[in-house]
């Protein structure tokens, strides 16, 4: 392993390059305003020349002629009586409309700047991706073969609901790698800078589109207004009724079945000691809007949500729009079940639409949480090699974002998923001046190695 590692160290401005080469490809899946079908090929082809160089066999699989297509990538050596493990990551970008303004430089240049890759995709998710085809090339350096196969799946639409993705699984795509031993995955965030954690934890998701409409056309608001619905004023009010006065959710249900967190991960998140005004700070707000029981990352980690993403309709001129549109999105916690709080969501949005008006829903993506038990076999060894990466006791956590393909991948492999972030929560995801700090690559790459080599104590030979 010291081999392997050394490797690292010495060739970092290396690596870092090749990520620069990644990151100038705008390959958008979500937000974008242009065509980015060929970026999207050019990514694929960037990684496809990177496992070619590091001996893998890798191919690119396009499902349709409207989805962006998957990497897979299998190890030099890979037999079916070996095991499998699976690194998963994502390609695709989101948009950079952020504002664009906001960005204080070209998001698809890769300008490094005070120790940080400035660009879309840096953290979320080119640089942990990167950082396991790093940290795999200067491990296949050093040994002559490995105990298990190595596969790769990185996928291009994370960002817009996995459907590619989901559809390659759900057709079996993942048999020919059986058996396998976890999967990997490095798309979540650590703890914070200097505190590398494993995450056990992932809120699942539901979400939606609503389109509220009203008159075929805008049409003057002297005119008609007072004898038609508005479909603004109906969007507002169906809204309303999704939360209390004091803006948490309260569609009737939408707590239900809740599975509740042990008093010892209780006492664990409250000894992480999280900081409301760090938190007021980073984020711009003067305060938090907190809850009588639960603290900070109690909330963000293990307790449900919803949001409204998105609210358009009319224009600043006297009119009544002709429809009224809108994003939702919740955040579930274990016992949810996605598709049950969509249908909660939209019946409660359905007994609010007055006749003269009406409701449709479009765009449903839905996943459910993803929960790891801290005491399986392979917490340990992923935490040795994050030990041994980072050169820091790592801690272990939950998040609250959401891969949506995670339960799916757990389910079919029937093997664990190792969440390993790389990037922090300050890394802007999705927002504008996304950023990925060098020495978290660095010690990503080191940690992946370093896991190669940990879970070589843990396949099974005998298949
Ligand atoms: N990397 C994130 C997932 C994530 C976010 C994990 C925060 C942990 C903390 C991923 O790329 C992402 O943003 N996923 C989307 C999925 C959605 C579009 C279905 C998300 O969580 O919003
Ligand atoms: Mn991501």
């Amino acid at each position: 392993m010291e081999e392997a590692l050394k490797f690292i160290d010495s060739n970092v401005g290396d690596a870092v390059e090749e990520l620069q080469q990644f990151v100038r490809i705008p390959s958008i899946s979500a937000g974008g305003s242009t065509d980015s079908s060929v970026y999207i090929d050019q990514a694929v082809d960037f990684l496809i020349d990177k496992f070619v160089s590091i001996e893998f066999t890798a191919e690119k699989i396009r499902l349709g002629p409207a989805e962006n297509p998957l990497v897979i990538a299998r190890s030099p050596d890979f037999s079916t009586e070996k095991e499998t493990v699976l690194f998963y990551g994502h390609y695709d970008v989101q948009g950079v409309d952020n504002p664009r303004e906001a960005w204080t430089v070209d998001p698809f240049i890769g300008l490094k700047r005070e120790g940080y890759l400035i660009a879309r995709g840096a953290s979320d998710n080119k640089g942990p991706t990167f950082a396991h085809i790093k940290g795999i090339e200067a491990v296949l350096k050093s040994i002559d073969s490995l105990p298990y196969n190595i596969v790769f799946i990185i996928e291009g639409e994370e960002e817009c609901g996995s459907g590619a993705l989901e559809s390659f699984i759900d057709n079996g795509g993942l048999n020919e790698f059986a058996p396998f031993l976890c999967t990997v995955i490095s798309d979540t965030s650590m703890y914070g800078p200097e505190r590398p954690s494993l995450t056990v934890g992932l809120r699942g998701i539901s979400y939606l589109e609503v389109t509220i409409q009203g008159p075929t056309q805008d049409v003057h608001s002297g005119l008609f207004g007072g004898i038609i619905h508005n479909p603004n004023t109906v969007m507002i009010q169906a809204l309303n009724s999704l939360f209390d006065k004091s803006g948490n959710v309260s569609i009737p249900g939408f707590f239900e079945n809740i599975v509740t967190i042990s008093g010892e991960e209780k006492a664990l998140y409250q000894s992480l000691k999280a900081e409301k005004n760090q938190y007021c700070r980073e984020l711009g707000v003067s305060s938090l809007k907190s809850s009588p029981d639960f603290n900070i990352l109690e909330q963000r980690w293990t307790q449900p949500t919803l949001d409204v993403n998105y609210l358009n309709g009319g224009s600043p001129r006297t009119v009544i729009p002709a429809e009224a549109k809108s994003a939702l999105s919740a955040r579930l916690v274990p016992g949810q079940d996605p598709l049950r709080i969509e249908n909660l969501i939209k019946s409660q949005i359905r007994s609010r639409i007055p006749k003269g008006a009406s409701v449709t829903f479009s765009n449903e993506h839905k996943a459910p949480a993803y929960l790891l038990d801290r005491e399986h076999s392979l917490v340990q060894p992923a935490l040795n090699a994050i030990r041994e990466g980072f050169k820091i006791e790592p801690l272990i956590t939950r998040e609250g974002g959401s891969i949506p393909i995670v339960t799916n991948i757990a389910a079919r492999t029937k093997s664990p998923v190792l969440l390993i972030g790389f990037g922090q929560i300050t890394d802007n995801w999705h927002g504008p001046n996304e950023k990925f700090a060098l020495c978290d690559f660095h010690r990503g790459m080191r940690t992946s190695a370093a896991l190669i080599y940990e879970l070589m104590n843990h396949s099974n030979h005998s298949f």
